[in-house]
Formats: C-alpha cells, sequence, structure tokens
C-alpha cells in the first residue's frame, strides 16, 4: 500500500472526501506535494501560520528549547521560562484586566477551561453563546458551538446552555443574572465572517456589566493580527473579560490560552485546589515556538498592511459569480451560489496550485484567509486563479 492508502486505512478519517494531499515540505506561503506540485497557501492551517509556514525564527526556538528541557511538569508546578516569557509577553500587549495567562493544548480547552473558570468565579451554571459559532469539538465547546446540526447527534451536551442572535438586541434580554458568562467569537469565523455591529457589541458588553456576567471574546481564529489589529477587540471598543486565543499563537505548535485578571484566575486554585489541570498545557517548546512568531509578527510590523492587502483582494475578486465579500483584515469570506459551485471552483484552485477551502456553517463561501506575509503578487495571482476558476464554471 502506498502511504495515501495507509492514510486512509489507519489514520481515522473524519469525512469520507479528505482533502488528502501529501506534503513533505512548507515554507513561508507555499507548500510542496509528494510529486513536488507547489501550492500557494490560501487557508494558514486554518488560520494558523500567520508568520508563514515553517518561519526560521520559530524553528529555531524550536530546536534551541528542545536541547534545553522539554517535558518536566504538569500545568503550574514549575517556573518553566518559555511560559513565562510568552506570558509576559502577551500581557504586555494586553489591557490591565487581562495580565494573567492559563496556556493550554488547543483552541477547545481554552474554551473549557473558561467555560470552568467563569462558572466557578461567578458561582453560576448557566452560559450563553451565539448561534453560527464554533468554539471546538470537546462537549464543553459543542455544548456553546451554534449549530444544532452538529450538537444534536451528540446529546446529551451540558444543560443551561441559551443560544442567543449575534448582532441580535432582543437576544441580549436573555442575558440574566444567572448567567456565568457569554462566550462570542470577536468576528464569527466558520458562520462565514461576520463582523459584530459595533453598537450592538457594546450593547452586549454593557448587559454583562449590567448582570455580573462575564463576557469571554473567542479570538482563536481572529487574534493575533488576522483582522488588522494584533487583538480585534481592539478595534470593536470593548475588552472582555476573559480572551481565549489559539491557532496562531503556537507559530504552528498546538498552544492555546484564556486569558483573564489574576484576581479571576485566582478562583482555579481554591476549592477544590488545582481547579482545572492538564499534562502538557503551555509546553515549554510550544511557548518558545508561539513566542518567537509573535515577535516575528511584531518586529516585521506584518499586521500594519493586514487591512490594504484585504482590499486588494477585493479589488481583484471581481466576477459576476461573487455575491459578496465579507472580511475584516485577511479573514475573509466569498459568498458563491451553493456549495456545489464553491466545491468546484475550490477543485479548480487547488488543481492550480492555490489552497482553499470553505466554512463549516457557510458551505457556499469560499474561505481566504492566507499567512499574513502574502505578497501583493500573490494576491493578485490567487485571485486571477479564483476568477478564472468561475470562469469554468
Ligand atoms: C473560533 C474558534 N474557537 C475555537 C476553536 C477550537 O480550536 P481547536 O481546534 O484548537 O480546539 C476553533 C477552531 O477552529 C475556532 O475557530
Amino acid at each position: 500500500m502506498n502511504n495515501r492508502q495507509l492514510f486512509l486505512q489507519h489514520v481515522a478519517q473524519t469525512s469520507d472526501a479528505p482533502l488528502a494531499l501529501e506534503i513533505v515540505k512548507a515554507e513561508g506561503m507555499y507548500m510542496w506535494d509528494v510529486n513536488g506540485k507547489k501550492f500557494l497557501d490560501l487557508i494558514a492551517g486554518i488560520s494558523v501560520c500567520n508568520v508563514g509556514h515553517c518561519h526560521p525564527a520559530v524553528v529555531k526556538a524550536i530546536q534551541d528549547q528542545a536541547q534545553q528541557y522539554m517535558h518536566l511538569l504538569v500545568y503550574g508546578e514549575f517556573v518553566q521560562s518559555p511560559q513565562v516569557a510568552y506570558a509576559q509577553a502577551l500581557t504586555k500587549h494586553l489591557p490591565e484586566n487581562l495580565d494573567c495567562v492559563y496556556f493550554t493544548n488547543s483552541g477547545a480547552e481554552a474554551v473549557e477551561g473558561a467555560m470552568k473558570l467563569a462558572k466557578r468565579f461567578t458561582g453560576r451554571t448557566e452560559i450563553a453563546a451565539f448561534n453560527r459559532s464554533y468554539h471546538g469539538s470537546t462537549q464543553g465547546a459543542l455544548s456553546i458551538l451554534g449549530d444544532e446540526y452538529w450538537r444534536n447527534a451528540y446529546r446529551p451536551l451540558l444543560p443551561g446552555i441559551q443560544h442567543l442572535e449575534y448582532n441580535n438586541y432582543a437576544s441580549l434580554e436573555l442575558i440574566t443574572t444567572n448567567t456565568a458568562a457569554v462566550f462570542a467569537e470577536s468576528v464569527q469565523a466558520e458562520g462565514g465572517v461576520i463582523v459584530p455591529q459595533l453598537e450592538w457589541l457594546h450593547a452586549l458588553r454593557a448587559k454583562c456589566n449590567a448582570t455580573g456576567t462575564l463576557l469571554v471574546l473567542d479570538e482563536i481564529q481572529c487574534g493575533l493580527g488576522r483582522n488588522g489589529t494584533l487583538w480585534a477587540f481592539e478595534q470593536l471598543g470593548i475588552t472582555p473579560d476573559i480572551l481565549l486565543l489559539g491557532k496562531a499563537l503556537g507559530g504552528g505548535m498546538p498552544l492555546g490560552a484564556f486569558i483573564s485578571s489574576h484576581n479571576i484566575m485566582w478562583s482555579l486554585t481554591n476549592s477544590p485546589v488545582l481547579g482545572h489541570i492538564t499534562t502538557f498545557g503551555g509546553h515549554p517548546v510550544n511557548c518558545a515556538a508561539g513566542l518567537a512568531g509573535f515577535n516575528a509578527l511584531l518586529e516585521a510590523d506584518l499586521i500594519k498592511d493586514v487591512k490594504r492587502k484585504g482590499e486588494l483582494f477585493h479589488q481583484h475578486l471581481q466576477h459576476p459569480a461573487i455575491k459578496a465579500v465579507r472580511s475584516l483584515g485577511l479573514m475573509m469570506a466569498v459568498e458563491l451560489e451553493n456549495f456545489a459551485v464553491n466545491k468546484k471552483t475550490i477543485d479548480y484552485c487547488i488543481e492550480n496550485g492555490v489552497l482553499t477551502d470553505w466554512f463549516l456553517f457557510a458551505p457556499e463561501c469560499m474561505r481566504i484567509a492566507p499567512p499574513l506575509i502574502i505578497t501583493d503578487e500573490e494576491i493578485i495571482h490567487a485571485c486571477k486563479v479564483i476568477c478564472e476558476g468561475l470562469d469554468k464554471l
């Protein structure tokens, strides 16, 4: 059997039609498959590789840290300098109330930790979240995920969950003094890039303040520069009580985080002690990689060009088959007629060396979320290939 057959036989599948490209090398904006075919990456491993694949500073940080130490002990017992340095760097760029970082292995685990923290801190049990939001695939995260098709097969899920409508004022009435936390994506990604209305978002913040509910912003997909500011909430004019990060946080290695105030986070230390435990969360190699990626993002000032690059995509994505392009920075959804049209175009793009895909809750939309290092020439080329694909429909 060849590698592809072995993959299908022995690696658990979650779809009957995986892309199944066999990639042997990735660098910067590109990936190469086993036959030497080159792909321009328009999705960055789903918003992970913000500084590009295998950034040399990230690779070096991994090598250096692996030579010093890897796993030592479960989370939180030892002073591990890569964790300390990264927590310090992140909090230096965050508002004062977000000064304490709990590192996890993944985005979903950051969501789980934040759900527990909110319950523990407020003494309440109800949680609210939004329709068309994605927060992860573990059972707590799935309970708040905003689409019944994906939840239904796994019931019973957590009780006490309210699903609200994003950008809808009436929904805010469902937030009460029984609500421990509201979980919201700063920009809804898998819903097909839904940007919040600022006034509504401010009303959400005000409602949380009035009811003593913690506002949790999930920036696992949109954080770390993708929307044109380091944190999406900066340009939205509100500050969360808990911030969730993941994906790009590890510079290509697995790392997530929930970040809050020292005061709120302290609830995890007592009654019971060890309120949230992880063996590998904040792995020193991953924190070293993440910090190197974070520094590379800031040092190259990649964020300052994000909005302009987004505009360039808009300028070159002109085609009668495109119904709308929704975006904030380099997080874009190209809306087409339906999934069949989208899939046919995506297949054409991949065939022609441009890697893209669709959104979980918006299958009619093509995803464009490239590494932030993408050049103007690469943007123009990618748009040309997409439009050629649309011509061939
Ligand atoms: C907004 C958002 N939250 C949470 C998650 C879950 O992250 P992970 O897949 O690392 O568990 C994702 C993953 O796509 C996401 O997009």
